[in-house]
């Protein structure tokens, strides 16, 4: 199994801190964002990474990860996004590096408590279309800001996910973690840009719901999206200060 680590974007949530680097490269207590997710993929055991980046400070990450032996990566490549079009679309450069595999893509402003072992280990048991991890959430303006999934009657099977919502379906948030087989890569051409002028991972999500192929976890312990706002930054630092990351 691979895994996509996507770090681009503008930050534009996070300015003026972003307009002098990359949000990912930004410290999450003792430790730039990137590390903690290059940290939750090592210790799922995927040591052949793709790093999607894009803007003005791509090369800071080369510079900070190198060759990324010190992180116990196999294999490091990088990717480079001409200009913001969206999660799914900077997912669309890691094609020829997933070659066919499974794989794991992880937003880097993404923080957990736990590691994604038991998610990864359930994919790659069975590795047929896609896997996402939900974040339970009693907060109406913080799942505003994700992407939230529609429960059947029964409550159990994912039957959609609305980016964004007014009105959140649920009381689960779709993190930025998610596994999928490699038809992802015939899936992301038929997109088209959403409101926001980008690539939607959602859309990318909903025709895995249409075909009945995905499949969810429900993750246990603190989730936090770095990128989210100034204030969720705060959080997952002060969380991770106090409390570490990626922990078994
Ligand atoms: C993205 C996804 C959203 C998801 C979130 C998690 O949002 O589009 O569905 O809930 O990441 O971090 P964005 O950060 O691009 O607004």
């Amino acid at each position: 199994m691979k895994g996509v680590l996507l770090a681009g974007g503008t930050g534009s949530r996070l300015h003026p801190l972003t307009r002098i680097t990359n949000k990912h490269l930004l410290p999450i207590y003792d430790r730039p964002m990137i590390n903690w997710g290059i940290e939750a993929l090592v210790n799922a055991g995927i040591t052949e990474i793709m790093l999607v980046t894009g803007g003005t400070h791509a090369g800071e990450f080369l510079r900070l990860c190198g060759n990324g032996h010190e992180f116990g990566i196999d294999r490091l490549s990088y990717g480079y996004q001409d200009k913001p079009g969206g999660i799914a679309e900077a997912l669309g450069l890691a094609a020829r590096f997933v070659d066919g595999d499974p794989v794991l893509v992880m937003l880097a402003d993404n923080v957990v408590e736990h590691s994604l072992k038991p998610m990864v280990d359930a994919f790659r048991a069975n590795p047929v279309g896609a896997r996402i991890l939900l974040t339970p959430s009693d907060d109406v303006e913080h799942l505003r800001h994700l992407g939230v999934p529609t429960f059947d009657d029964a409550g159990e099977k994912v039957i959609g996910i609305t980016e964004k919502p007014e009105h959140p379906a649920s009381n689960f948030g779709v993190t930025g973690i998610y596994c999928y087989d490699a038809d992802v890569f015939d899936v992301i051409p038929t997109l088209v840009p959403s409101g926001r002028g980008e690539l939607e991972i959602t859309d990318v999500n909903n025709h895995y719901i249409s075909q009945g192929t995905m499949n969810y976890d429900v993750l246990e312990g603190f989730w936090g999206d770095g990128g989210e706002s100034i204030d969720a930054y705060y959080t997952v630092n002060d969380f991770v200060r106090k409390n570490g990351a990626n922990k078994a």
